[in-house]
């Protein structure tokens, strides 16, 4: 049941919604999370509903540290891994701590739109740098950096998406991780690495994040998610750093009033995890997900040839390149009129898009049948236009 006074998602009668980027409802762990409810109780008492440690329930801080050091052969130092409200509270928080007014966030264009959102609550200038089929663009990136710093403002660190990204759901090259981390070393530049679809690819292999690659501890600062891999709901995530900047974070008067982020749901998500719940919960989003995306991915080739699409790996998103002819808006006008709605790809960039247009389409929520016939009716307002 969804009722609009409940959550953030909000569905039109008659229209297929491929701009919401939110999972399928049906795929939720209701009488798993309930179970851990239970379980959390059970092993941990009292303490699931006191205050918190600060930088988060230890056997959840355990698990997470666990799994990092076995799936991607860095483990986090005691002290480097801390749990979070979920990124978006990550993000805002340590935005809150390391930003000074006139700063400069670098943001990877494109990359998510709500992040860019979150940048615009603190007072610093955010700058777009372009990516190319293999990620981030090095040379941009470096030159960017020499013009923030020639206007006399900090460039302050580097915000990306490098791995199933949000909207294109590419992922950069290992060669492309490498020179960004090596130009981010030499000047000096954080990187903060948002990491939250990791756990949801559909063809294997997954590219190494740049916190696992870098060589300086200190210089990525990457966020995990439960968000994707469990339920947005829960509200929790962790981040991985180094460990002077987890002890900033963790004794700012936030985290010292309150303890540490959503202590329940954490300690929910903990017993879950400890009670092997989360690769069955995993796998069952991958089978469902890979599913719905090979299902919209051949539809857009039957339906919409004119759309130039490419299979992701993972994530959420199918980011087809419009025809030349066709504007973000004429389609989204001709596409609503048929009863499917998407995000136009200019709101992923913080200034200049690219000339030819893009559409988001997330393949989350919906059944494979729901995705068909959606694409189908993208053809028709393709052709109608
Ligand atoms: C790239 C990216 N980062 C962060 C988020 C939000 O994460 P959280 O729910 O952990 O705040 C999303 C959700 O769509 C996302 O796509």
């Amino acid at each position: 049941v969804i009722n609009l006074s409940d959550t953030q998602m909000s569905q039109r009668p008659g229209m297929i919604e491929l701009g919401l980027g939110h999972p399928d409802p049906a795929l939720l762990p209701l009488d798993a999370i309930h179970a851990a409810a239970t379980a959390a109780f059970e092993r941990f008492g009292a303490n699931a509903l006191n205050y918190g440690f600060d930088r988060g329930p230890g056997p959840l801080g355990d698990f997470l540290t666990e799994r990092i050091a076995t799936r991607e052969g860095r483990r986090p130092e005691a002290g480097q891994l801390m749990v979070t409200g979920g990124t978006s509270h990550g993000l805002d928080h340590l935005l809150t701590l390391m930003a000074e007014p006139g700063d400069t966030i670098l943001f990877e264009a494109p990359s998510y739109h709500l992040a860019a959102h979150i940048l615009s609550d603190h007072p610093v200038r955010v700058v777009g740098v372009p990516t190319d089929a293999d990620g981030l663009d090095p040379v941009a990136f470096a030159d960017r950096i020499d013009r923030v710093r020639a206007s006399e403002s900090r460039p302050l660190a580097l915000y990306c998406v490098p791995t199933f990204n949000n909207p294109t759901g590419a992922s950069w090259t290992l060669a492309r991780r490498k020179a960004v981390l090596e130009i981010a070393h030499r000047e000096r530049v954080r990187i903060i690495e948002d990491d939250v679809y990791r756990e949801l690819a559909y063809d294997g292999a997954v590219e190494p994040s740049l916190w696992s690659l870098s060589p300086d501890p200190g210089a990525v600062i990457r966020f995990g998610s439960f968000s994707k891999s469990l339920a947005p709901g829960l509200r929790v995530g962790w981040m991985t750093a180094d460990a002077d900047l987890v002890i900033q974070i963790t004794k700012s008067g936030v985290i010292d009033s309150g303890g540490g982020v959503n202590q329940f749901a954490a300690m929910c998500a903990a017993a879950f995890c400890m009670d092997g719940g989360y690769d069955l919960q995993i796998e069952r989003f991958r089978t469902a997900y890979r599913a719905r995306r090979d299902a919209l991915i051949e539809a857009l080739h039957a339906h919409a040839p004119a759309l130039n699409v490419r299979t992701p790996g993972g994530g959420f998103f199918v980011w087809p390149e419009l025809p030349e002819h066709v504007t973000e808006q004429k389609l989204l006008e001709a596409a609503q009129l048929r009863g499917v709605a998407f995000l136009p790809g200019g709101r992923f960039y913080t200034s200049t898009a690219p000339k030819r247009g893009h559409a988001r389409l997330c393949f989350a929520l919906y059944a494979p049948d729901v995705l068909r016939e959606a694409a189908h009716k993208l053809g028709q307002a393709l052709r109608a236009i």
